[in-house]
């Protein structure tokens, strides 16, 4: 007789031996229990992500950056470059932007991206004989006003950063939609 039958039968003759099966009940919670974890998983996973990969966070107002002396800027628009800390993904780097800035007629300072609205071009200022104190672009002919108001061919104006002064310094910040067209 086998060492389990000897066991079963020791002080309860009569009691069948207990079967290790698996109930219905038991099934079920297992299964659900399984599917419900890897959903959760599975919902979980990509949030973790969010939190850890910076190409996924949402990008922070970029820093002010000094340009250019105060004194510098006149009437008419000069291009002037500068340099900003860029952080794309785990990629960082410094490139070199150029802006175009100048002064209102109420001798406030702006500053505008020289990237053509049309496609992206450079546009270059006073750098086409018919469109004299203008934007031009060689590219389709786009043409600004100094303030950057689209003229032709270009549906859009210039960009326009934002601008501080501070300790008779110009410091630019955020690229965003031209305000001055509309003032
Ligand atoms: S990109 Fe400037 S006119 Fe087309």
């Amino acid at each position: 007789m086998s060492e389990r039958k000897n066991h079963a039968s020791h002080g309860s003759e009569n009691m069948p031996v207990a079967k290790r099966e698996m109930s219905r009940r038991q099934f079920l919670s297992y299964t659900l229990g399984g599917t419900g974890g890897f959903l959760a998983a599975g919902m979980l996973v990509p949030m973790v992500r969010f939190a850890v990969d910076p190409v996924l966070q949402p990008k922070k107002e970029a820093d002010w950056v000094k340009v250019v002396e105060e004194s510098k800027v006149t009437d008419s628009p000069q291009a002037f470059k500068f340099q900003i800390h860029q952080v794309d993904g785990w990629y960082e780097s410094d490139p070199e932007i150029e802006a175009f800035i100048a002064k209102d007629k109420s001798g406030n300072i702006f500053a505008l991206n020289p990237t053509c609205k049309h496609l992206g071009c450079t546009v270059g200022w006073n750098n086409n004989a018919d469109y004299k104190d203008q934007f031009y672009c060689p590219c389709h002919g786009a043409h600004y006003t100094k303030e950057g108001k689209q003229l032709a061919v270009s549906t859009a104006p210039l960009d326009e950063y934002k601008v501080k002064i501070e300790n008779g310094f110009v410091y630019l910040g955020q690229l965003g939609p031209n305000q001055i067209v509309n003032k």
